[in-house]
């Protein structure tokens, strides 16, 4: 069986999770918290990175940090994981779904701007599989409206739109080292902060609405309750598991890519003949972290096929997302903008192979194999 994924574990998350339970201290904020607070700082090139519970809440906390509100508008692909919109529409926000490109499977950025209204607040750009969107585009679009720019780069760790970390462009960027992510601690994530006027609030707001992040920098003699928060950082036992993947960061890298190369170069046979798409990374600075690989069959029909035939031969591949605008909460939260000409039609036809680190290359081959064969009797 290869399963479509494993989580991953490259050694050293044991030790410091047995060195944060000798420290006497497993909550949150500890020594590895700060370490990998750090290590995001210094590998992205952000002003400011807090550790969080979950890229869900790194968002809900941007959402927070921005004040939205009943009645406010959020642009967004439909094409994109429910935590996307979730963090706004806890607020009240309806998002506005915009349809995506049929090569990235990113927002496309020349539809945005026909969505904006005088309630529009904010433009939510996703990179799928750690692919940049078209940020200058964005940005620009952002800049001229008035609107702030919450990066989910739940899948982007490590990638780069023109030499910048994806999470570090717009005002604020999230990150997610759920289990499935490139890098680990379980469940967790991380809010990044571009301007330096919005850290002190993202602090208050974290640690339950206290200002306890200055009394523990010495910088206040006692802390109290400053405005409405939540508990949004993660237990110290979390960071510590996270802290040795960032230690091996590129190793996890070079070997996801060294996964993902293989797939394309193998499978680029099948592409030429016409069975199948693959993944296309733009030209013009969009280096990808190879988070994932997906193929497109031609439609739904021969997708769902495709999957229960690698599944009868132990292969587990996957297809997401349901479009969130044809979701129940999609269509009371949500509304779409425009024409869906590839969010729902893409969306159908894409199947994710298994992506993890130390997938082997036996294993790989197998599955080309496999595909290959579903192709060949079709
Ligand atoms: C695009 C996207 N956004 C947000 C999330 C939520 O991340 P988390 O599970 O860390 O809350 C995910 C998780 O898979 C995701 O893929």
């Amino acid at each position: 069986m290869i399963p479509f994924n494993k989580p991953p574990v490259v050694g050293g998350e044991e030790e410091n999770i047995r060195d944060a339970i000798r420290s006497n201290k497993i909550c949150g904020d500890g020594k590895y918290t700060k370490l990998c607070s750090k290590w995001i700082e210094e590998h992205t090139g952000t002003r400011k990175a807090l550790l969080t519970t979950s890229c869900t809440h790194a968002t809900e906390m941007a959402a927070l940090l921005l004040d939205i509100k009943e009645g406010d508008e959020v642009i967004m692909p439909s094409f994109t994981f429910v935590s996307t919109a979730d963090a706004f529409v806890l607020r009240g926000a309806k998002a506005v779904f915009v349809d995506i490109r049929p090569d990235t499977m990113n927002i496309d950025e020349t539809l945005i701007e026909d969505a904006i209204t005088d309630r529009t607040r904010a433009i939510v750009p996703v990179h799928y599989a750690g692919v940049a969107c078209e940020m200058d585009t964005i940005m620009d679009i952002a800049k001229k409206h008035d609107l702030k720019v919450v990066e989910d780069a739940a899948q982007g760790i490590m990638s780069t739109y023109k030499g910048r970390a994806l999470g570090t462009i717009g005002d604020f960027g999230c990150f997610s080292f759920h289990e499935t992510k490139n890098l680990s601690m379980g469940e967790g994530g991380a809010l990044l902060i571009r301007d330096s006027k919005f850290i002190e609030n993202a602090e208050i707001i974290r640690e339950k609405g206290t200002n306890r992040s200055k009394f523990f920098r010495g910088e206040i003699d006692k802390y109290t309750w400053v405005a409405p928060g939540s508990s949004y950082l993660p237990s110290e036992l979390n960071a510590a598991y996270l802290y040795a993947q960032f230690e091996k960061a590129q190793k996890i890298y070079d070997d996801r890519m060294r996964s993902w190369d293989m797939y394309y170069e193998l499978l680029s046979p099948l592409k030429d003949e016409g069975h199948i798409e693959l993944p296309v990374i733009p030209k013009g600075g969009c280096i990808h972290n190879a988070h994932m690989f997906y193929i497109k069959a031609k439609d739904l029909e021969e997708r769902t096929k495709l999957i229960k035939f690698l599944k009868e031969n132990g292969i587990g591949a996957v297809f997401h997302y349901v479009p969130l605008h044809s979701a129940p909460a999609g269509m009371n939260c949500g509304r779409f903008h425009g024409q869906d000409n590839y969010t729902t039609r893409e969306s159908n036809r894409l199947v994710r192979l298994p992506l993890y680190y130390g997938l082997k290359d036996k294993e790989i081959e197998y599955v080309i194999s496999k595909v290959k064969e579903f192709y060949i009797n079709k």
